[in-house]
């Protein structure tokens, strides 16, 4: 027989740390001990972890994704467009993760999530202030959608920094007015907390951009990257309509709204309206 195969690991030689008493752990480090205590269902339902484990992944990876706009969003302040690309490939890279995690929510049926939705009450994703907050950075400001956080002192200041804040797509439009590209100062200095307008001027800028890559390369490149993150945003909109009506159907959601009505109209959001208009008149 071969001896290829054994049924444990020799540590012996291995010069293993076996002490943390009073040193770092990678328990420690990472705070495992609150993260694996957070989940706390409220029935014995099997299928109540995958719940609530799937929410919390989301947020974590929607935490980081933050983190990468906001270093994008600096950088590109900066006139730093390279870092800013960068920073932006990995938000795609996580919003991959987010798309394919519908898949393990729908393994559970609607039977499934029957036996504890009523213990969820009103709670929602609609009252997640990170993906708000994301939204608002993006540029889908929505001022409406700050008062569900009023009363969450955390929630209430992060997504009313974001709302007053330039989004990726007004620091993008600004970059390009300081390079020279025709951008109205409509949209280089506005009042942030307004919905965009989305303007024939800046859709002119781009399609010149777009007609001539190889002359606006670094410009043509941002604009690419931002069609790509915009892209998957709207692949994780309609996962999510999907798996939810496959889940509860045309069911009201815990939230208030009318459920899959309401997430269908967020399908015709845009946060960088002239890059996708454009793209008819190329
Ligand atoms: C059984 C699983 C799920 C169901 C049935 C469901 C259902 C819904 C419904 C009906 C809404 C509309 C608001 C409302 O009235 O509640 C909503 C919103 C939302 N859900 Fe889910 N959802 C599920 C899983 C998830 C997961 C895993 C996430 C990940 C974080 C998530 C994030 C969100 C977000 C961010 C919104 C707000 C969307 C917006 O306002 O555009 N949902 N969900």
């Amino acid at each position: 027989m071969s001896d290829k195969f054994s049924s444990e690991v020799d540590v012996s030689k291995e010069k293993i740390h076996w002490d943390f008493k009073d040193k770092m752990s990678y328990g420690g480090y990472l705070g495992l001990e609150n993260i694996l205590a957070s989940q706390t269902p409220m029935t014995d339902e099997h299928d109540e972890m995958l719940f609530i484990v799937i929410h919390q992944v989301a947020e974590l990876w929607m935490k980081l994704v933050l983190t990468e706009t906001g270093g994008a969003i600096a950088h590109l302040q900066k006139d730093s467009i390279g870092p800013a690309l960068k920073m932006l490939t990995r938000v795609s890279r996580v919003q991959e993760q987010l798309i394919h995690a519908w898949d393990v929510l729908a393994t559970m049926t609607p039977a499934d999530y029957l036996k504890f939705r009523d213990k969820l009450g009103q709670s929602s994703g609609f009252q997640s202030y990170q993906y708000r907050t994301l939204e608002f950075s993006l540029g889908n400001k929505n001022a409406a959608m700050v008062k569900v956080h009023k009363d969450n002192p955390t929630a209430f200041a992060m997504i009313s920094a974001a709302l007053d804040a330039p989004s990726i797509w007004d620091e993008t439009l600004r970059l390009l007015a300081r390079k020279g590209y025709a951008i109205p100062t409509s949209h280089t200095d506005r009042d942030w907390r307004e919905s965009y307008t989305p303007s024939s001027e800046v859709e002119d800028v781009w399609r010149d951009i777009y007609r001539d890559s190889e002359k606006h390369w670094e410009a043509y490149e941002l604009g690419e990257k931002l069609v790509d993150l915009e892209h998957k945003f709207q692949q994780w909109r309609f996962n999510h309509l999907k798996t939810v009506e496959r889940i509860i159907g045309f069911r009201r959601g815990t939230g208030g709204t009318s459920g899959v009505d309401y997430l269908a109209k967020a399908l015709n959001l845009r946060f960088f309206p002239e890059i996708w208009t454009v793209r008819t008149t190329l």
